[in-house]
């Protein structure tokens, strides 16, 4: 299963999401790979992996052909989640990708030889705030995309672009790609605010959105400093408990989903 996680819209929780739920997945028993996509690199110091080292990483997977596999690494936390990590180059990628051959294809390409390799239960990609080429390669490799929605004013803004991306994408470049879940982050039960926006998602994507909702949680926010995720950083806080449901939930849809006889869910 391959989900990328996107949002042009920036700081609506893509990193935490991809970095907690790869953590719940991993403690499912699920092997997980993560990819930073983004130049900000927050998923790999995130999970306790250096962005500011010579290593390879994700630019040269997309920009050099260097094969994944020459580029995936461990994190501290958890064998069970791998790492293409980004590096400050990155940046540079999203103009270099311009005038190169199927620029569009380039992970998807990368990422289905190295999985012929390295069989590995679920793909998690993280995307910059920005629907550009780095963004539109993560939408052409993915079979789902999880679109993360903070829950404050504004939080529809931008989404119509972003579904229209998407439209774009099915039509020219990944037939297959599904909007598979939205997930309601950083709600805060003491607001009516957050309800309203909350209720307010619920309605116009209706059972797209994930029962489970990640509450604001200031343990969520610590664990990056400590190159950790939430969910093993405290493993008893709202936060964590959180992810882990929707990650449980999260399987269980795309399960669902994949089964012929479900209905089959669009946006
Ligand atoms: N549920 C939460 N409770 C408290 N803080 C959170 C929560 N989710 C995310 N944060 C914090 O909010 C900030 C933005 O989150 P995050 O980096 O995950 O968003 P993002 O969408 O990846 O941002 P960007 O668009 O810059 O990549 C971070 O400081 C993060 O620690
Ligand atoms: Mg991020």
């Amino acid at each position: 299963m391959i989900v990328t996680v996107a949002n042009q819209k920036g700081g609506v929780g893509k990193t935490t999401t991809v970095v907690n739920l790869a953590a719940a997945l991993a403690e499912l028993g699920k092997t997980v790979l993560v990819v930073d996509l983004d130049p900000q690199g927050n998923a790999t110091t995130g999970l306790g992996v250096s962005s500011r080292t010579d290593n390879a990483g994700v630019y040269d997977v997309l920009i050099e052909d260097v094969p994944m596999a020459q580029t995936v690494v461990g994190v501290p936390e958890t064998e069970k989640v791998q790492l293409v990590p980004a590096s400050l180059d990155l940046a540079g990628a999203e103009i270099e990708l311009v005038s190169m051959v199927a620029r569009e294809y380039r992970l998807r390409k990368a990422l289905a030889a190295y999985l012929e390799e390295h069989p590995t239960d679920v793909v998690l990609i993280d995307c910059p705030p920005s629907l550009g080429l780095l963004t539109l390669n993560a939408l052409v490799a993915a079979e789902e995309l999880l679109i993360p929605i903070q829950c404050e004013y504004y939080a529809l803004e931008g989404l119509g672009q972003l579904i229209r991306t998407v439209d774009m994408v099915r039509e020219h470049l990944n037939p297959t790609l599904r909007i598979s879940s939205i997930l309601l982050t950083m709600t805060d039960s003491r607001t009516n605010l957050s309800e309203q926006v909350a209720d307010e998602v619920r309605a116009f994507f209706g059972d797209l959105v994930l029962d489970t909702a990640i509450p604001r949680s200031v343990r969520l926010s610590e664990a990056p400093g400590h190159g950790r995720s939430g969910v093993a950083y405290d493993e008893g806080s709202r936060g964590a408990l959180a992810y882990r449901a929707a990650a449980e939930e999260f399987t269980q849809r795309t399960v669902d989903l994949r089964d012929p006889t479900a209905e089959t869910v669009t946006a």
